[in-house]
């Protein structure tokens, strides 16, 4: 394979191990024997011309950082008509002659429509949602989940100390994967997501539930997308009487932060040298995933056209265990 100039984005929503990703993309580029140009701030950058050369050792320190050094946004630009024509016309005239895209469900539309216009893309999906099509794990899954168990291990201190019950809210506009497993690692009563209706007489029956049955406090998950809101979930709560007393923890954007944990830097390093791999071989316009044990190539097409949905039955696991 000749010798080819890679642009590195990092777009949508950042996700802890999109440093370490983008450190792994570039030394194993250069072992390939090309050379990688850091996109900075998303497509955005590309619009307008942010570029910046990044050789093996301008990535060296970045390995345990959150976030991403090469910045990011969430780009409207892109879906304009001219959005992906003129972002690829600018590519090529900044010499890319391939791009590897980091990012979640709207960067890997923006990949495919940047393929459409002919340009070779390689998708790496990194999202705290975990609702990319074609991988078991994004970036970021991992260590969000840790950051949210940490901040319920903590709440259920003082939760239990006042036997009161706790409404915390995760991320998850349209997805409830982070609740959902939270749910279950942490015990919750009772977690509520976008995918389900559950009703504010179901959560009070549980909680009522976890009070019959003596223990000090309970916990309830609510992604932020669900129809159902912590607010009032709260106020039928207190509707319910004094010994429902509770209180709202809404985690966001903590979620997002803090240094990638050892099982993101491992698949951020495995994803960065899959995508640099499939250059090498000549395929292009796909996503890396992992599947299993093994790290998979699935079309870009392919990817935008389906979600990947949260396993729903972990909904009841989280209550069976939590009695
Ligand atoms: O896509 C990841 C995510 O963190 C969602 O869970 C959340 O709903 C959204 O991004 C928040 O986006 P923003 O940071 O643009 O407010």
């Amino acid at each position: 394979m000749p010798s080819r100039t890679i642009g590195i984005i990092t777009s949508g929503g950042d996700a802890p191990g999109m440093n370490p990703c983008v450190r792994a993309v570039v030394r194993m580029a250069a072992q390939s024997g090309h050379e990688t140009i850091g996109v900075l701030g998303g497509y955005d950058g590309l619009l307008d011309g942010g570029f910046r050369e990044l050789r093996p050792r301008d990535v060296g320190g970045i390995l345990h950082l959150g976030g991403t050094v090469l910045h990011t946004g969430r780009c409207s630009r892109l879906s304009a008509d001219a959005g992906a024509p003129e972002a690829v016309a600018a590519a090529r005239a900044a010499g890319l002659d391939a791009l590897v895209v980091i990012g979640g469900d709207g960067s890997l539309r923006g990949a495919n429509a940047l393929a459409g216009q002919g340009m070779d893309v390689i998708g790496i999906p990194a999202s705290i949602d975990n609702d990319i099509w074609g991988t078991n794990m994004s970036l970021g899954v991992d260590t969000a989940l840790n950051t949210i168990l940490e901040s319920v291990d903590k709440l259920r201190d003082t939760a239990s100390s006042h036997r009161r019950t706790f409404l915390v809210e995760t991320m998850g506009r349209e997805s409830g994967y982070l609740a959902i497993m939270a749910g279950v690692i942490s015990g919750a009563e009772i977690v509520v997501v976008p995918e389900t209706d559950i009703t504010p007489a179901e959560v009070v029956a549980a909680v009522h539930s976890a009070r019959e049955r003596e223990k000090a406090y309970s916990l309830v998950i609510v992604a932020e997308g669900a129809a159902l809101g912590v607010d009032v979930v709260a106020e039928h709560l207190a509707e319910a009487g004094e010994r429902f007393e509770s209180r709202i923890t809404r985690l966001g954007h903590v979620q997002r932060g803090g240094s990638p944990s050892a099982f993101d830097r491992l698949l951020a390093a495995r994803f960065g040298v899959a995508a640099i791999e499939a250059i090498d071989d000549g395929a292009t316009n796909l996503m890396v995933g992992l599947d299993g044990r093994s790290i998979s190539r699935v079309g870009l097409d392919e990817v935008v056209s389906h979600r990947r949905s949260a396993n729903l039955d972990y909904l009841e696991m989280a209550q069976d265990l939590a009695r």
